[in-house]
């Protein structure tokens, strides 16, 4: 497909903001990526900084493996991360930190240790079960009685039949596999278990039967969280004995490990939440006794203008994940931040991988972050200060054209560029393009070859084009753009598919 829409460019070369390929004659064509490795280069490809500090790594023979050893790069990062996200966080609680190797690996380190909450929770509920039960067992022994209502719950009046009734019946919910929370149209990646978090049907439907499932809320309907609750409510038998008599009560079993949110949802479409529903969802997930995690792989590092997208919402998660530009374009690294309050150091034995906490990547990641916070924050700043120039950019275009473009959307260096359905086309061409889910290729295609622009829709949402540069993003490129979405805009306006390139 990438070969037939003029997109499988063989790119031999990159740096800033710009991908180069070489014409049939040899010669360097440079390409500017608003694509940006899906987000990831925060300091463009192959920043002279990091590529620098790369190779001094190597030249200082960091040792890249030290399993099972003090780790002292990883816990310098943990540590310095600690410091810009309980700045940002304004909290005093500690957040330890879990390594792994990518974004969905970092996405299933925290399925993972959600689920062993949960077995703790559980652990913990049973565990004042078992007391209940062997009290009431002494009481009757004393004298006590079941009581009628209990009786017919178990069948029977006889206390060893209820405590055999009721450990059978809580044996049946504790079976019941763990189930998560996430919004609709969130994307958490793609292995076997993140998967299952991602909405998008495509990619998740096929692999059902291998892991937990989620239930997706609307992003704007946050009061059905308490009915998606409600429907899934299952719960635990608990004895009591009062003046002599045994009697029965429910206990909530905590069938949810989870709600995994996205602050800026990326794939959806670019959709920034709102600080109320950033609110809502801390108040649910209080309410239920379910951890909050803020999935900032694509928001964070820097690209929305505050370290964590979540801070300008005033999100409070309890775990944040963290991969993408953390390794600065070159070193592939995902990270956990696990609330103190939260956290079940078990975990840290339980779940190890060979490259997590690599020496290599935690180094590099110590620049990426110091590259953030110097000269008082200045990259945050950039990717405000561009971001907003580039929106306003599209804010115009939009103005020019509101018959073609829908919507722009985002915060900072997350951008969403939006153009209405085109399925009601007047020219049969991009009918069919959209029938066959194709305009977004053909209009890439387009600005790649006609504007020497790199850039995609985002997967859940094919009418979003959507612009994530480096905070180098210069005002050139900023007009390049400007000149290839026109062209886009007076192409659809005109419905003349014969001048796409
Ligand atoms: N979470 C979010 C919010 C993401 O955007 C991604 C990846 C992942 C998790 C998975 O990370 O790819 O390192 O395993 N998003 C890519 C994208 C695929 O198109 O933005 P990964």
């Amino acid at each position: 497909m990438l070969t037939e829409f003029g997109l499988a460019l063989k790119y031999v070369r990159a740096r800033g903001n710009t991908l180069y390929y070489l014409a049939d004659d040899g010669t360097e064509v440079g390409v500017f990526d608003a694509a940006s490795g899906f987000g990831s280069l925060m300091f463009g490809h192959n920043n002279p900084e990091i590529v620098e500090h790369a190779k001094w790594l190597l030249d200082q023979q960091t040792p890249v493996h030290a399993q099972f050893s003090g780790y002292s790069f990883a816990l310098n990062l943990a540590a310095e991360l600690n410091t810009v996200i309980r700045r940002e966080l304004q909290t005093e609680d500690k957040f330890f930190a879990l390594f792994g190797n990518s974004g969905a690996e970092a996405v299933e380190i925290s399925i993972k240790h959600a689920e062993m909450d949960r077995g703790a929770r559980i652990a913990e509920l049973k565990a004042e079960i078992d007391t209940h039960v062997e009290q009431a067992r002494t009481a009757v022994a004393n004298g006590a009685r079941v009581s009628a209502d209990a009786a017919a719950v178990v069948g029977g009046t006889d206390f060893d039949h209820l405590a055999a009734e009721v450990a059978r019946r809580n044996a049946q919910t504790e079976a019941r596999p763990p189930l998560f929370l996430a919004l609709e149209g969130g994307f958490h990646g793609k292995l076997v278990s993140s998967v299952q978090l991602t909405h998008n049907n495509e990619f998740r439907a096929p692999f059902k039967a291998l892991a937990a499932q989620a239930r997706f809320i609307p992003r704007d309907r946050p009061e059905l969280i308490a009915k998606v609750v409600e429907d899934e409510r299952s719960t635990l038998l608990d004895v009591t004995v009062q003046d002599g008599v045994v009697d029965l009560v429910e206990r909530d079993f905590p069938i949810f490990a989870a709600f995994l949110i996205e602050p800026i949802m990326g794939e959806a479409g670019i959709f920034p939440l709102s600080a109320q529903l950033a609110g809502a969802l801390r108040e649910a997930c209080d309410t239920f006794g379910v951890p909050l995690i803020a999935d900032e792989i694509q928001s964070g590092m820097g690209r929305s203008g505050t370290f964590l997208a979540g801070t300008q919402i005033g999100l409070k998660p309890d775990y944040i994940i963290l991969a993408k530009a953390l390794g600065g374009g070159v070193a592939k690294l995902g990270v956990v931040l696990v609330n103190e309050h939260r956290y079940r150091k078990d975990i840290e034995l339980i779940h190890t991988s060979t490259y997590g906490r690599d020496g290599f990547s935690s180094r590099l990641a110590l620049k990426v972050l110091q590259m953030l916070e110097a000269d008082d924050g200045k990259a945050y700043q950039l990717a405000a200060e561009r971001g907003a120039k580039a929106k306003a950019m599209m804010e115009a275009i939009k103005a020019d054209y509101p018959d073609v473009v829908k919507e722009v959307r985002g915060v900072g260096l997350m951008l969403g560029f939006e153009l209405h359905d085109q399925s009601d086309s007047s020219s049969p061409e991009i009918r069919e393009a959209v029938e066959h889910e194709a305009l977004a290729f053909v209009i890439g295609g387009h600005l790649l070859r006609k504007h020497q622009i790199r850039i995609f829709s985002t997967a859940s949402n094919l009418e979003t084009m959507r612009f994530e540069p480096s905070i180098h993003l210069s005002d050139e490129e900023i007009a390049r753009v400007d000149a290839g979405f026109r062209d886009i805009c007076q192409i659809l306006r005109d419905q003349d598919a014969s001048r796409f390139e």
